[in-house]
């Protein structure tokens, strides 16, 4: 198996886990996730307030995730060390911690109570449990009333603590999944790019030009991320071309020309035996659809106007002024600018108006530079 056939095959493991996991997140917040369940703990028990903290191994510390009570916003911007205080010994301990009188525990980290200006006199705090692995705590301060929690409070707040630990477990599971399906497909791009040296960084530049082009035209930033992601892979086709023809120097004959057409319809395939099949609609849909142009006169289904799905009339314009201002061995590259000038002369025939113009202001306003680009809104 070469380099890019392992990638490939990560690149479907990944994406089908990824596509298990979605079904868990899609819909719910994890922030709302943990503010229904505090907030039903801190009924349940009759609590005043009461805190979800969430441990970060990497950086060593523990963020207030959600709270409730009256002190609310100063307990969201605290941040305690991995060991600090009464949560640190519950998260680095697993054990739950349950105490009467506070004042009087030496365990408590004081700041707490100094920067919320909250008094606290009895509390519970429980870990996060999942799998054997203590992600955060559960933290319940003073019980209603002139009376303090009991085992059963205790005991039903390690119950609800159970149910925040699997939703945290499972968005931190699909956040490394997902970074680590990213790092794959980038690699893949990579590695594509690699195989023709005048194409070097091509799907990387591709991809964020239609990223900044998506956001000029309004999009979510949820789709132009998503736009980025299916960008990268638009020439993953390329696979299926051979090295004579994709690295040659000199111009393609006719049929060269076309076998190099066919990478729209090999892209299209191998991406829709991917999942998660919502996620990989745009990019099919890209992969088989980057080179039809606006007047019909593209390939390879010769499409017209809004027939072309508008993901694909974004990265089609971007494509072809990355081709164009890129040095091949049988040109030399147009500057940005003159680039730019090309897509306006081009609109309505070849390139959809509204990209090109979201495109090219874009261009504009960053002065003709690469480096200003990522200023620009
Ligand atoms: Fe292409």
């Amino acid at each position: 198996m070469d380099q890019i056939q392992l990638l490939e095959l990560k690149v479907k493991e990944l994406s089908s886990l990824l596509d298990a996991f979605k079904e868990l997140n899609t819909n719910i917040e994890l922030n709302e996730v943990f503010n229904n369940i505090l907030m039903q703990t801190v009924k349940v028990l009759q609590a005043e307030a009461g805190t979800l903290w969430v441990a970060d191994y990497e950086l060593e510390e523990i963020t207030a995730s959600a709270a409730i009570g009256t002190t609310k916003e100063t307990i969201l911007n605290i941040k305690l060390k991995i060991n600090e205080g009464i949560v640190g010994k519950v998260i680095s301990s697993g054990e739950p911690y349950f105490i009467e009188n506070v004042s009087e525990d030496p365990s408590w980290a004081k700041r707490v109570d100094e920067t919320s200006g909250f008094i606290t006199k009895s509390m519970i705090t429980v870990p996060l449990v999942a799998n054997q692995k203590v992600l955060g705590a559960l933290q319940l301060l003073n019980k209603k009333g002139d009376v303090f929690f009991t085992d059963v409070d205790v005991n039903l707040a390690l119950a609800l603590a159970n149910q925040s630990a699997l939703a945290l477990q499972n968005s931190q599971i699909y956040n490394e999944l997902y970074t680590m399906f990213m790092s794959v497909i980038t690699t893949l791009a990579k590695v594509l790019d690699a195989r023709d040296p005048y194409t070097a960084g091509h799907s990387e530049r591709v991809a964020r030009y239609a990223e900044l082009t998506a956001r000029r035209l309004g999009f979510q930033s949820k789709e132009c991320s998503d736009l980025y992601t299916a960008a990268l892979m638009h020439d993953i086709g390329k696979i299926g071309v051979s090295d004579d023809i994709l690295r040659k120097p000199t111009r393609l004959t006719q049929e060269e020309y076309s076998l190099m057409k066919q990478h729209t319809v090999i892209g299209a395939d191998i991406l829709s035996n991917l999942e998660p099949k919502s996620t990989m609609k745009n990019a099919v849909e890209i992969a088989r659809y980057h080179h039809e142009r606006i007047d019909g006169s593209g390939y390879p289904d010769g499409l017209e106007g809004d027939e072309i799905p508008i993901y694909a009339r974004i990265v089609g314009v971007v494509d072809a002024f990355d081709a164009m201002t890129t040095i091949r061995s049988y040109s030399n590259g147009k500057s940005f600018e003159e680039a730019a000038e090309e897509l306006i002369r081009c609109k309505h025939t070849l390139f959809d108006d509204h990209v090109v113009d979201a495109f090219t202001s874009l261009l504009k306003e960053a002065n003709y530079k690469t480096e200003n680009l990522g200023k620009v809104r």
